[in-house]
Order: structure tokens, then C-alpha cells, then sequence
């Protein structure tokens, strides 16, 4: 009969999870650099440094619509000196023309499902 031993069979497999979740660890700290977000060609600037966006884009929309909402005011200055409208449909997504190839790529990683399109409309992906 053969007789395994545990001390030599755990660390097999605690060896085995670390080897096997490398790709994870490689990533670990970067999450919020995911996938391939598709950019625009035409501009070179978002409404906020990319750094800010990265991180603060849900607070800069939140802030969009009160602006909108409370003040009725729909005009924003970006630091380059121009001018968006503060609206998801046609300020963010005039520039990042799909959802599904920017948006989505970023959210479907990370699990996270904004619920802005159960009333935003999304632009007509070309499927
Ligand atoms: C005038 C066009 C324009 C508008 C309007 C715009 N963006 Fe951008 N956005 C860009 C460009 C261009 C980049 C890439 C900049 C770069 O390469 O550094 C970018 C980058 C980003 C990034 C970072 C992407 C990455 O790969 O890390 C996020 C997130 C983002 N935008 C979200 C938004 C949201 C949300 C809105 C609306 C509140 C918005 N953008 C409005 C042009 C725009
Ligand atoms: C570069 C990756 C990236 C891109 C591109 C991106 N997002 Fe996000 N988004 C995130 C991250 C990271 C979070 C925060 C997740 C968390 O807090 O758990 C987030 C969260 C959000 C939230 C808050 C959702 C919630 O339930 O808290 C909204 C709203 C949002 N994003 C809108 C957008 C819109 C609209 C676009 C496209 C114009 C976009 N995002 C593009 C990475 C991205
Ligand atoms: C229950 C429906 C509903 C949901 C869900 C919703 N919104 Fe809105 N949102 C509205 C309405 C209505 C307005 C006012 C439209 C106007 O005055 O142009 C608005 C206005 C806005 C505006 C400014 C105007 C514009 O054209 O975009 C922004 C930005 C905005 N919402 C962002 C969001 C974000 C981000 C989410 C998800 C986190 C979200 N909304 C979820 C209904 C909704």
C-alpha cells in the first residue's frame, strides 16, 4: 500500500496555484489598465488629461449630470481650452464612438455594468 505524505503533497500544490495564477500576479496593481479600449483617431485629447479619465471618469459624468440637470447648463471647458457638451450620447460618445469597443472593453473586464444605458442611448454598433 502506498502511503502519500501530506508534507510533500501540500506544497506540490500550493507551488502548482502560484505557477498557475502567474498571469493574474503579473497583473495584479494594474487593473485599471485593461484590455484595448479603442481610441479616437481624429482628436488627440479627452475632456480631462487621460490619467484623470482613467481613474475619475464615472465622478466627471456624475458631475456632467448634475450640471445638466440642476443648472441646465451644458457647455464644458476642457483644460486644452476647448469646449465639449456635457451629455453622455453626444459629448462622450461623439469621440468614443463605440460603447462596445470602448466602454465595454474597459467594463466587461473588470465586471462592472453601468445601468446609464437602461435610458442612455448607446450609438447603432455596426455589427
Ligand atoms: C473630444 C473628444 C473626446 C470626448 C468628448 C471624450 N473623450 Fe475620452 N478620450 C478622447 C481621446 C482622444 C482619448 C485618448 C487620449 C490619449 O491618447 O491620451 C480619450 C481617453 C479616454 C479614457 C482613457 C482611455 C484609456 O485607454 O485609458 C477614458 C476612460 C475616456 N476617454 C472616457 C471618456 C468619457 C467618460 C467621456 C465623457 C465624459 C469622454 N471620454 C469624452 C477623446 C474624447
Ligand atoms: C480604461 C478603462 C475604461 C474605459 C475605456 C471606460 N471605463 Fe468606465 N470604468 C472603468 C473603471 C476602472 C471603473 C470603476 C470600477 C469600480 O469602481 O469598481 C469604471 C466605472 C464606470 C462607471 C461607474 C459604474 C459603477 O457602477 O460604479 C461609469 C458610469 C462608467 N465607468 C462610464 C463609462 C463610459 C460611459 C465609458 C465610455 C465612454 C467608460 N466608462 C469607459 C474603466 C473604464
Ligand atoms: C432612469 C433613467 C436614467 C438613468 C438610469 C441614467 N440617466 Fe442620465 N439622464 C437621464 C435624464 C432624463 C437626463 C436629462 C436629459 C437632458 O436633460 O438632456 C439625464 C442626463 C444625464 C447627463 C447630462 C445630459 C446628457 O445628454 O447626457 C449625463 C452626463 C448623464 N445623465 C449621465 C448618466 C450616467 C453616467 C448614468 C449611469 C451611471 C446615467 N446618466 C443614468 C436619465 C437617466
Amino acid at each position: 500500500m502506498k502511503i502519500y505524505d501530506g508534507r510533500k503533497i501540500i506544497p506540490g500544490i500550493l507551488i502548482a496555484a502560484v505557477i498557475f495564477s502567474f498571469p493574474f500576479w503579473l497583473n495584479f496593481g494594474k487593473a485599471a489598465v485593461p484590455p484595448k479600449p479603442k481610441l479616437p483617431k481624429e482628436v488627440k485629447n479627452c475632456v480631462e488629461p487621460t490619467t484623470f479619465m482613467r481613474t475619475s471618469h464615472m465622478q466627471l459624468l456624475n458631475e456632467w449630470r448634475d450640471i445638466v440637470v440642476r443648472e441646465n447648463f451644458r457647455l464644458f471647458a476642457a483644460p486644452d481650452g476647448k469646449e465639449h457638451l456635457m451629455s453622455l450620447q453626444n459629448g462622450c460618445l461623439k469621440c468614443h464612438e463605440s460603447k462596445a469597443d470602448f466602454c465595454d472593453q474597459c467594463h466587461n473586464y473588470l465586471d462592472v455594468k453601468p445601468y446609464c444605458w437602461d435610458c442612455h442611448l448607446a450609438p447603432k454598433e455596426n455589427k
